[in-house]
């Protein structure tokens, strides 16, 4: 029991910590350089082994190859021998889970040969020779002593990986210094990764993990780049692994292009019949329209929220956060829920939308398959008006709303409460509350035997939805006249969470505790059996995709299957001053029983274990066993839930009379059944998990490190690199 509690707790820090988290991208791309390739003159070698098969610049899918760098145990507090090994292999099992969906979602003309990354020139070389009339004029002169070789926000890039470099005499052939490395084989995006408890972490606790991009190929494109995993997030388990997943593809994202840095490189290869052909940097790409709002303005982009607020054929830009001078997110007020807005929600309540696609299709280097996009629900057909800062406080949206009170968060996945953050500029949402809010959740429910008046259910199946149900059973109602009952008067609408079911696309029925299933038309507001009240269902939010009505063919819970049971409790009042004896109370059990089994006009092989307590609390589980006859258990449960609602139970037993005062009927999966089969077979896939993880970075370090062999001829990086000329060079 302790341990639950712990755990829930642990669970809650981990979602605050999530829902506060911003993304430093903008400021950690500042922090470095860029590096494109800076021959001029292509290496012979270079030229004869990119001229192969025919075919081979047609797209496939893009290949990201992650290399796990150990972090200098000097770097904090971080302990690699401890903690560090889980989150190690977290982290490179989140990386490798991004990185194989990305796969299906981004191609590019495959890298010919092995991966090879440049050096910078303004690092290496101290002087370069300044005559234009010798034949090295302009290549390495003098080598900077104090050259620790090339480093990718903090990561040291293996020399494995790494062109060679060479000194020039005046005249004559070079003197290798290094020789190019072996490269990495079938990789089209060098990921370096890395756990640490960085300063920045310990700036800004909230953050998980932050990126940047490190090399360009000639277009552009970017070829490697790191992240950083923020170890006191990655190692404490608060973390679920979708969400580490999640915050990772926002990062390899940010690294593959989405930014604010590398915006003004997008290529326009409209003109080309296929991807990276006649390709020319953009003209445009972001502009700020009449009332300063920053926009992404590329075609496909623009096209696709169109689509989306359901405006077509109006050219729209896609409205990005206003973050100082640069801007490498969303608009969250317009894109809520999107991968690519600044604040990470948790993977539950983010999406990879098809806006965000297709701004990897207008970055000209990647060829992205539109089909893999999540639906993005927010703002859906809302129109060209929504999610402004005028019109979000007027009530024209249902997206938004206004006060602070509660409801339900978008998605229906969890209850909110209505509040607002500094990206949603004054607008208000329903947000997740602080703590238990997710209805998605079972261990949120109550546990047996808790009072549970509106009928809440939690299950993996459970959705948020406003009602002021209030169940027509509470101990206490024996009188029934509905206006001396407290609860009964005028409950407000708030979020309440309930099993749902979709039956088609956008239709759906709901459930309450002890209710049967009720068709929900969305916009009505319908009454549940057993129940005071109304329960909205909403309108265009549930069974959207086709991912709800698969729930059809395999229900969630429906009230016949097996793993389900009811309790039912009854409260007796017996005559006053009685007490029973361990051996009457369990005949008094086998009358209640037998009257029960009477009452609901069923066989005996629906109840379980009955029991009573000393203070006449009578108890039984109810499942339909097999070989059982007769009506679904929920179905029994049903008529009897309604026949004791209208005439208590009486058992006159040894000369006296017991009724009952109140009944509970819960409904429950059977716990113990089902928590040992998940304990066990998580504690396999983690340890397969492990396993793999180990075997992966051995055979990778394998190949990156011991084949310092002989190498292709070295070839000279001429020193016309894009960033001109820097500090550090000077000419002799
Ligand atoms: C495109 O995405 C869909 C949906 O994720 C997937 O089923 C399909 O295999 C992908 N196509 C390619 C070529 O990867
Ligand atoms: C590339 O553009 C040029 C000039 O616009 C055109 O002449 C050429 O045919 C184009 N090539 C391809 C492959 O489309
Ligand atoms: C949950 O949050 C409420 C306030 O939002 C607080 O009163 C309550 O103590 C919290 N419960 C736990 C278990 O943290
Ligand atoms: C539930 O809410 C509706 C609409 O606000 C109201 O008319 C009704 O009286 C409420 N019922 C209860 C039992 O609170
Ligand atoms: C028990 O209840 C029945 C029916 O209400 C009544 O006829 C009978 O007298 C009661 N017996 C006792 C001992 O209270």
């Amino acid at each position: 029991m302790e341990d639950t509690g712990r755990k829930k707790l642990l669970l809650l820090l981990l979602l605050l910590g999530a829902a506060a988290s911003r993304c430093l991208h903008d400021e950690t791309q500042k922090s470095v350089s860029l590096l494109r390739p800076s021959f001029s003159l292509p290496p012979s070698n270079f030229r004869s082994s990119s001229l192969i098969l025919p075919g081979s610049h047609d797209p496939q899918p893009l290949r990201i190859q992650t290399c796990y760098i150990k972090d200098p145990v000097s770097d904090g507090a971080w302990d690699p021998e401890g903690d560090g090994m889980s989150g190690e292999s977290r982290a490179l099992a989140a990386v490798r889970e991004a990185a194989q969906r990305l796969q299906g979602v981004l191609a590019v003309p495959p890298v010919q040969g092995p991966l090879l990354l440049s050096r910078d020139p303004a690092q290496y070389c101290h002087a370069i020779w300044g005559d234009p009339d010798t034949p090295n004029y302009h290549r390495c002169s003098l080598l900077n002593p104090g050259y620790k070789g090339e480093s990718c926000l903090g990561v040291k890039i293996p020399d494995a990986h790494l062109r060679g470099y060479a000194l020039w005499p005046e005249q004559g052939p070079p003197q290798l210094v290094q020789p190019d490395g072996p490269g990495v084989q079938n990789t089209d995006f060098l990921l370096y990764v890395r756990v640490a408890h960085t300063s920045k972490c310990h700036r800004e606790p909230s953050i998980i993990a932050y990126a940047a991009c490190c090399q360009l190929d000639s277009e552009d494109r970017p070829l490697a780049g790191t992240i950083v995993y923020c170890a006191q997030h990655i190692t404490s388990f608060s973390l679920s692994h979708s969400d580490i997943v999640m915050a990772t593809l926002h990062e390899l994202l940010h690294a593959l292009g989405f930014s604010g840095q590398l915006f003004k490189k997008w290529r326009d290869c409209s003109s080309g019949p296929s991807v990276r052909e006649n390709c020319s940097t953009r003209q445009q790409v972001m502009r700020r329209d009449e009332w300063g709002q920053l926009l992404l303005t590329t075609p496909t982009a623009s096209h696709s929220l169109a689509k989306h607020l359901g405006v077509l054929g109006v050219s729209l830009g896609v409205p990005l956060e206003e973050e100082g001078p640069l801007s490498s997110h969303w608009e969250a007020r317009l894109l809520q829920g999107s991968v690519m807005t600044a604040i990470f929600d948790g993977a539950q309540r983010t999406r990879l939308d098809p806006i965000t696609l297709a701004a990897f299709k207008d970055s000209g280097w990647y060829q992205v398959n539109h089909s893999a996009a999540e639906e993005l629900l927010w703002g859906q057909g809302s129109g060209l008006d929504f999610g402004l800062v005028t019109t979000c406080g007027t009530g024209s949206s249902d997206f938004f709303c206004t006060g602070s009170g509660l409801g339900c968060h978008y998605l229906h996945l969890d209850k909110g409460s209505c509040s607002s953050d500094p990206v949603l500029e004054g607008c208000r949402m329903y947000k997740p509350l602080a703590n238990q809010s997710e209805c998605w959740k079972k261990e949120n429910g109550f546990p047996p035997g808790a009072e549970n008046p509106h009928g809440e259910i939690y299950h993996s199946q459970s959705r948020c939805f406003l009602a002021n149900l209030t169940s027509q059973l509470l101990p206490g109602d024996k009188d029934r006249h509905p206006s001396h009952i407290p609860h009964l008067r005028e409950a407000e609408l708030t979020g309440h969470c309930y099993l749902h079911q979709c039956t088609e696309r956008g239709t759906y029925k709901v459930q309450v505790e002890g209710s049967p299933w009720v068709s929900c038309p969305p916009g009505k507001a319908i009454q549940i059996p057993g129940y005071y009240g109304l329960l909205i269902c909403p309108r265009g939010r549930l069974c959207q995709t086709n991912e709800g009505t698969d729930a059809v063919t395999s229900p969630p819970m429906s009230l016949s299957t097996q793993d389900l049971f009811f309790r039912l409790s009854l409260g007796l009042a017996g005559p006053p001053g009685h007490s029973l004896g361990e051996e009457e109370r369990e005949e008094l059990t086998e009358a209640i029983l037998q009257a029960l089994v009477s009452r609901g006009g069923t066989d005996r092989c629906y109840f379980h274990s009955p029991s009573i307590t000393t203070n006449l609390v009578f108890t039984v589980h109810m499942r339909k066993s097999p070989g059982c006859l007769g009506p679904s258990v929920g179905m029994l449960h049903r008529a009897l839930t309604l026949t004791l609602q209208k005439k208590p139970l009486q058992i006159y037993y040894r000369g006296a009379n017991f009724t009952t005062e109140y009944t509970k009927l819960l409904v429950t999966s059977d716990h113990n059944h089902s928590m040992t089969h998940l304990g066990l077979s998580i504690g396999f896939c983690l340890t397969l998990l492990i396993l793999v993880c180990t075997l992966g970075t051995m055979a990778y370090q394998k190949r990156a490190t011991l084949q310092v062999g002989p190498s292709a001829p070295y070839h000279s990086p001429e020193l016309q690199s894009t960033r001109g000329p820097v500090g550090g060079i000077r000419e002799v």
